[in-house]
């Protein structure tokens, strides 16, 4: 396996909250090779955002803390001077945020903003910085770049104005590109244009952390998978084994809700029975125990994530028996329809012999 370029260890986030502390995210370890795509997956508030916020250093509320290690390149992001860290960010590391509005100023043209972008790390001359924003544009697929890097961000539309954030990500070539939700806003036709853009700047090399609701997206771009609940890792692995032998009641829940070929196609996480957990009321033991069909006993107790299987790089943070999880996924299933008591008990032998 080549050095990892990201490598997340026991990375928690706890915010100081009027009601208590919070822990958004709870002790997460992931690594991102170079020019490896890992997709971030999980329901609202499951800390996905936050935590690579945290990775960038980007959380600066006072209320925060932040603990665990966030080596890139061997070195902890963590402890980085602010100067250092400020050279990471954008010029080695850049983040596509969740609401691409709020990366453009109104007030000026999509061409100056990445302009100055590229100035704001580089000694180059204006003109020079101008005319880079004008490829950049280009590249990333925006028809007549020369003139449209005059218009201001309205004049763009909700994807091109996604493309013309891509854009100044990559303004200064970073080695790791981290972009939350960077598809979601956006009507199908240009979900897939911005998808194809990612997927084409991964095969120029950056490696990437894409931040998802949509298994389908994950699906179609992502090495490997992590998917989130609670604040924690409730599985992670090669895509294909997270895709094909997924083991994680949660997982199976994902899966089973992303439509079929020839459905509807949705954007966001539709139905799974129950409540997403809210950070300030994770259970003691496993987080998805209050949903989960396959709940016994031993989920009041904290599951730790392990390799239950053959496959070592395959984790997953649940008590039901390592071997035979595609057997008990149908058994979920089955009893989906059935009272939650009746479906429990069996649970309980089941594990239990
Ligand atoms: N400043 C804050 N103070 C207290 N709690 C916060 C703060 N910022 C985020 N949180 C909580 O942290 C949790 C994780 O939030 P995060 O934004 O990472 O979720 P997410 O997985 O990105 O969700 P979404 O898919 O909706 O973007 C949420 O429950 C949120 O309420
Ligand atoms: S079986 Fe238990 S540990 Fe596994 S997901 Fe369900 S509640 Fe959690
Ligand atoms: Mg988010």
């Amino acid at each position: 396996m080549p050095e990892p370029l990201l490598d997340v260890r026991d990375l928690s986030v706890r915010f100081r909250t009027r009601q208590g502390v919070v822990t958004a995210v709870d002790g997460i370890s992931f690594s991102v090779a170079p020019g490896e795509v890992l997709g971030m997956v999980g329901e609202s508030g499951s800390g996905k955002s936050v935590s690579m916020l945290a990775v960038l250093r980007l959380l600066t509320n006072p209320n925060v803390s932040v603990s665990g290690q966030v080596l890139f390149r061997g070195r902890d992001l963590l402890t980085l001077p602010d100067k250092e860290m400020r050279a990471v960010r954008g010029r080695e590391i850049a983040m596509v945020f969740q609401d691409p509005m709020t990366a453009l100023t109104p007030v000026y043209t999509v061409g100056w903003q990445i302009a100055e972008a590229i100035r704001a790390h580089e000694q180059v001359s204006r003109k020079e910085a101008r005319a880079r924003a004008v490829r950049l544009l280009s590249d990333v697929g925006i028809p007549h770049a020369a003139s449209r890097a005059h218009a201001y961000p309205h004049e763009f539309s909700g994807g091109m104005r996604q493309r013309a954030v891509i854009a100044m990500a990559l303004s200064c070539g970073p080695s790791l590109l981290i972009a939350d939700e960077p598809t979601t806003a956006l009507d199908v036709t240009v979900q897939a244009q911005i998808l194809d853009l990612m997927r084409e700047l991964n095969s120029r090399g950056s490696a990437m952390v894409l931040i998802t609701h949509d298994m389908g997206v994950v699906s179609q771009i992502a090495d490997r998978v992590l998917v989130m609940y609670g604040g924690r890792a409730a599985e992670q692995g090669p895509r294909q084994a997270v895709f094909h032998r997924p083991r994680h009641p949660y997982t199976w829940a994902l899966l089973d809700s992303v439509p079929r070929v020839g459905g509807a196609r949705v954007r966001r996480l539709p139905t799974i029975a129950g409540t997403p957990v809210s950070p300030g009321a994770i259970p003691e033991g496993c987080a998805f125990a209050p949903r989960c069909r396959l709940r016994h006993e031993r989920c009041a107790e904290r599951p730790a994530l392990t390799a239950g299987n053959a496959e070592p790089t395959h984790l997953d943070a649940c008590w039901l028996p390592g071997e035979d999880r595609a057997r008990l996924r149908v058994a979920a299933d089955g009893d989906r329809a059935r009272p939650d008591a009746a479906a429990d008990e069996d649970v309980n032998r089941e594990v239990a012999s």
